[in-house]
């Protein structure tokens, strides 16, 4: 399942992480982040960051006071997550596991904050997506918040075949939608023009 990702890291062909370099992106994604410390003072407490990537969100919440671990599939992913922390001076636990069988990573437990910015509306089944629900839940604390970007559905070739708000309660019957908002920051940008079908949202989930 990760050969595709496996294939895109090594040739350096990352299109997702494009959106990242739009000052619009940061001051979305950082007002996502802010709405979940308000009230508190640093350090938030641990996160997690699901399917990391490179480490380009799992850096920016170390460095405003998380305790953070990314995992992800693709050690390349990973080796450039690693220097990335390395290079903005913040603690990242990095682990290679598979979303799907997070008990087999030793991972812990009692993430209060989890991110899946664009892993869950990609390329794993309606099995792997349950699948996933029950393992970010069973290492998730109580009342914990999982934010979630995500494309409508659509057919779109190899370009992942998005999730709905329905398809998201299915994977995670334990928690409750508690915003659902539009992420057109991402649509709205040029090179982003020809999926702006795509339509994505973020989701606030609450553990309940
Ligand atoms: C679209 S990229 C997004 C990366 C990162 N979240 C970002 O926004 O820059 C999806 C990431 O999920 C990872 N991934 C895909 N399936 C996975 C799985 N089953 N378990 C762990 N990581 C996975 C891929 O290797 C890739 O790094």
């Amino acid at each position: 399942m990760s050969l595709a990702y496996r294939l895109l890291y090594a040739v350096g062909y990352v299109p997702w992480e494009q959106p990242a370099k739009l000052d619009a992106v940061h001051e979305r994604i950082s007002a996502l982040f802010e709405r979940e410390e308000e009230g508190r003072q640093p350090p938030y407490g641990q996160a997690l960051d699901l399917g990391c990537g490179s480490g380009i969100w799992g850096v920016e919440l170390a460095r405003r006071g998380w305790q953070v671990t990314g995992v992800d599939l693709v050690p390349k992913a990973l080796r450039r997550a690693r220097a990335r922390a390395r290079q903005a001076g913040v603690e990242l636990r990095l682990v290679e596991g598979d979303v799907t069988k997070l008990g087999a990573t030793g991972l812990g437990s009692g993430f209060r904050l989890l991110t899946d910015f664009f892993l869950f509306h990609d390329e794993l089944t309606d099995a792997q997506r349950v699948a996933m629900g029950r393992e970010v839940t069973a290492i998730a604390a109580p009342s914990a918040t999982l934010l979630m970007t995500a494309w409508a559905p659509g057919r779109r070739g190899p370009l992942p075949r998005g999730a709905s708000r329905a398809d998201v309660e299915a994977a995670y019957p334990e928690w409750k939608v508690i915003d659902e908002e539009p992420f057109d920051v991402v649509t709205g940008a040029r090179f982003y023009r020809h999926i702006r079908k795509a339509d994505p949202r973020v989701y606030r989930l609450r553990r309940e």
